[in-house]
């Protein structure tokens, strides 16, 4: 199992390019199941995750051809109408087949995910969505299977903004017949990505970007181009990593107007950033300041960041408060950095951090995809080396972090 090995205290300088957003790519790459034409997509980020529902599709009768980070995806041969165990067990994402599938199909099994390090993370949204569109579904033997002969446009409120029930919800409406209308829907900009390309394909959707989304039904959909926007919380995780290291970064292909509170919260640190049309530039010195928030849905403060953020935190010239209230169970980092002699005290969704002078390297385990993050942030400002154990978190959902962090100077390996 790779692990990394950080030396703390370097300064990072130079630039770093963005890559595609993992969470918009993931669905993307599903709606590849609504259609017979070629789907044609770029900035697809290189990541265990796209590999592994590039596999999960090639299973289906997808056809996927890739070059690096293009990738273009046919769907006029699919036979497999199924999401096996062995899959969703190591994604959850890959429940996003069921949509698709169900829509254009009228049928499909598909495993039914279990609880995961951050929290249970139950479906029964994207279920109760479906079922209201006329699927009839059944759960056996741990698989979810839904049939119906056409989905029926209808009105749908989940009962907590769910980000990939809302894009399961809304790739199904594309083909029902009628009129769907989700409400309390998510509006993150990765929905709304998967959304404009759903446009691109023929579908019709009204209130884009808003927490009202209106979908007209259409017999089919057809091939589309489209570029996966980049990854907003990768460039937020490189914002963290300068304001706790101190230094000067170009972030290249990246986008300033789809950022959330946490760029206010940069600025609340110290961090001194300076907007470009594709580009940020961030410029920090001195001692980060201490910055509380509570995690809530976009656009408030993204849950996939607070780890990052209180790894800075650890470090601040004061106390802070960081609530979570989006997953039960994300807090597993906080044993870790207390391991690099961070002050934190979970109370319940709490936790408070009491800013200290230095942090020293040693030895520790990252435990789901933002903790690894936050790890390697924590380690870059200890003094001394960090050995961060089981990263093969971090490569589910970071483009080669360790390459884009040693190329601006930080002092990071991979051990295989
Ligand atoms: N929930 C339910 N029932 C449902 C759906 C959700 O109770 O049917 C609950 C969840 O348990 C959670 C809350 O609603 O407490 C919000 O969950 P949501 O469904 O929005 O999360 P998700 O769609 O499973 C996506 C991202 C996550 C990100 C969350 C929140 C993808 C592939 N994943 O997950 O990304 O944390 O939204 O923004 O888009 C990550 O990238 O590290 C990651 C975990």
């Amino acid at each position: 199992m790779d692990k990394l090995q950080v030396v703390g205290g370097k300064r990072l300088e130079g630039e770093i390019v963005i890559s595609g957003a993992k969470n918009a790519a993931l669905p993307i790459l599903c709606a590849g199941l609504l259609t017979s034409g070629d789907l044609e997509l770029s900035n697809v980020p290189r990541l265990h995750d796209v590999k592994t529902i590039l596999k999960l599709l090639a299973q289906t009768g997808l056809t996927v051809s890739q070059d690096d980070e293009r990738v273009t995806l046919n769907g006029s041969a699919i036979t497999m109408l199924e999401a096996p165990y062995e899959l969703v067990k190591t994604m959850r994402a890959s429940i996003l087949v069921l949509g698709p599938l169900l829509a254009r199909f009228g049928e499909a099994k598909v495993s039914l995910p279990g609880g995961c390090a951050i929290g249970s993370r139950p479906v029964d949204q994207h279920i109760k969505g479906l079922r209201a569109l006329g699927a009839e579904i059944t759960i056996e033997g741990g698989y979810i299977y839904a049939k119906c002969k056409k989905l029926k446009g209808a009105r749908i409120r989940t009962d907590m903004i769910t980000v990939t029930g809302t894009e399961n919800l809304l790739m199904a409406a594309t083909l029902a017949e009628g009129e769907t209308v989700l409400e309390n829907a998510a509006r993150e900009p990765e929905v709304t990505d998967l959304a404009n390309l759903l446009v691109a394909m023929g579908a019709k959707i009204e209130g884009i970007g808003t927490d009202r989304l209106v979908i007209q039904g259409v017999a089919e959909l057809h091939g589309a181009k489209h570029a996966v926007i980049s990854d907003r919380i990768e460039a937020a995780t490189f914002l963290c990593a300068v304001a706790a290291t101190g230094g000067d970064i170009l972030l290249k292909n990246t986008r300033t107007d789809y950022f959330d509170v946490a760029l206010d919260k940069l600025r609340e640190i110290g961090l001194v950033m300076t907007m470009g049309p594709a580009s940020i530039r961030a410029q920090m010195g001195g001692r980060p300041k201490p910055v509380s928030f509570r995690t809530t849905e976009y656009p408030g403060f993204p849950t996939d960041m607070q780890a990052q953020f209180m790894a800075v935190n650890t470090i601040a010239s004061g106390a802070s408060r960081i609530t979570e209230t989006i997953f039960e169970n994300r807090f597993m980092h906080v044993q870790e950095m207390n391991r690099l002699g961070a002050s934190i005290q979970t109370e319940g969704n709490t936790a408070h951090v009491k800013g200290v002078d230095r942090l020293v390297g040693a030895p520790v385990m990252a435990t789901d995809l933002r903790a690894s993050a936050s790890l390697v942030i924590a380690a870059m400002a200890a003094q001394g080396t960090t050995i961060i154990d089981r990263i093969y978190h971090l490569d589910r959902g970071y483009d080669r972090m360790e390459v884009k962090l040693s190329a601006v100077g930080a002092n990071i390996v991979r051990i295989k």
